[in-house]
């Protein structure tokens, strides 16, 4: 009689590895992070109570992290300015604080870590408060040491990530900033958008339906494309931060050439890249949002497939405009601008998994990476 016990195929719940987990586990993971936060149609974040001096009398803020979280960092600069008006910035940790910047009371410094224990960001969190700025660290981790070291913390509730590649923690760090610049809009009174408080509440099922519908088409379309060499990603406004997360998870689990654009650099520089074959995803924001962006983005399509690209367009669903220039097409639903970012990572995120399954590898456990870098 011999029972076999594999404690970490136990712990996957039966998936095949702890990414496909916790990519699973986004709209659980999304929903935590917003649960409790939303009062009366008004974000209230019960950690922040008492601490609207952390946003009154600001002129700046300064998001920082590393790696997948300083992407995220990104959308959130875009919702901060656009729901709380107050100017925002992203640095990279390890670039912020071997600098001189300028910072003062007058500076709100946002820091973003999953395990809330990467020693550059933990550097930058103290170097910010020891020149006298507020500190606010956005985390996953209860009890870590970079928000120990902040002024205030509010907790992703994403669970523990256990693959190296940052998926749910990923989400559920962007819907803490929208919880965030929703907040900060509103003690700053300058908040008018109430529809998107009103929308937080059905992006974990839009989330759903977008594993529920992509999956298997995404998965197909990564194991016909095993042998590819190099994958580029464009994306203008929100979706820029997203092309540059969906490279950087296939570069950390698929070990290819990937890279990710602003969409309106394509001409300064990297069409040049484009050859017949060359595979390009293209975040494309959905035409109800801004007519102008959605076209700039269209004509992007159009410049690329004229050199032969191979071109995958993740849009909104009914967005009639790309199909004629798209070899696929992958749908996610009607979002508002700002949660688009949720919605179009997870296809690229699926993508990867799938593709580095393709190709043999350990999808949890990358070469030369750490969940958590605590070193310099
Ligand atoms: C490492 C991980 C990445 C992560 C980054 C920041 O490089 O491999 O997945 O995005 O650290 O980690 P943090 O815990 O600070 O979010």
């Amino acid at each position: 009689f011999d029972v076999s016990w594999d404690a970490a195929a136990a712990e996957k719940g039966g998936w095949a590895s702890f990414m496909a987990k916790e990519v699973a586990e986004q709209p659980e993971a999304v929903a935590n992070t917003i649960r409790g936060r939303v009062q009366d149609g008004e974000v209230v974040i019960p950690e922040l109570d008492g601490l609207d001096d952390l946003f009154v009398g600001i002129n700046r803020v300064i998001i920082t992290a590393c790696g997948t979280a300083s992407y995220a960092a990104l959308v959130g600069k875009y919702a901060i300015e656009q729901w709380a008006r107050v100017a925002t910035d992203v640095e990279l940790a390890h670039e912020f604080r071997y600098r001189d910047p300028v910072i003062g009371d007058d500076t709100l410094v946002i820091s973003i870590s999953q395990s809330g224990e990467t020693m550059d960001t933990l550097m930058a969190v103290k170097y910010a408060r020891e020149r006298g700025a507020r500190t606010l660290s956005i985390c996953n981790t209860q009890g870590a040491t970079i928000p120990r070291e902040s002024d205030a913390v509010v907790y992703t509730h994403a669970g523990p990530e256990v693959a190296v590649a940052s998926t749910k923690a990923f989400s559920a760090q962007i819907t803490a900033l929208l919880l965030l610049g929703l907040h900060m809009g509103r003690v700053r009174s300058v908040l008018t958008d109430t529809a998107a408080v009103a929308e937080l509440a059905s992006l974990p099922e839009k989330i759903a339906s977008v594993l529920e519908k992509e999956n298997d088409h995404v998965t197909q379309l990564a194991n016909w494309m095993a042998d590819t060499r190099s994958v580029l990603f464009l994306g203008r406004h929100v979706g820029y931060p997203i092309a540059l997360e969906g490279a950087l998870k296939l570069k950390e689990i698929s070990y290819i050439h990937a890279e990710g654009f602003a969409a309106g650099e394509l001409k300064h520089g990297p069409i040049a890249l484009i050859e017949p074959g060359q595979p390009v995803f293209v975040i494309v924001p959905s035409p109800r949002h801004s007519a102008l962006i959605h076209s700039k983005v269209v004509s992007n399509i159009q410049e690329i497939r004229a050199r032969g690209a191979r071109v995958i367009v993740v849009a909104e669903e009914g967005d009639a405009a790309v199909l004629p220039f798209a070899d696929e097409v992958i749908h996610i639903p009607l979002a508002g601008a700002m949660f688009e970012p949720v919605l179009a990572v997870v296809p690229l995120q699926i993508f990867a998994m799938a593709l580095a399954t393709a190709k043999g590898l350990d999808v949890d456990q990358p070469r030369n990476l750490a969940k958590s870098v605590t070193v310099e």
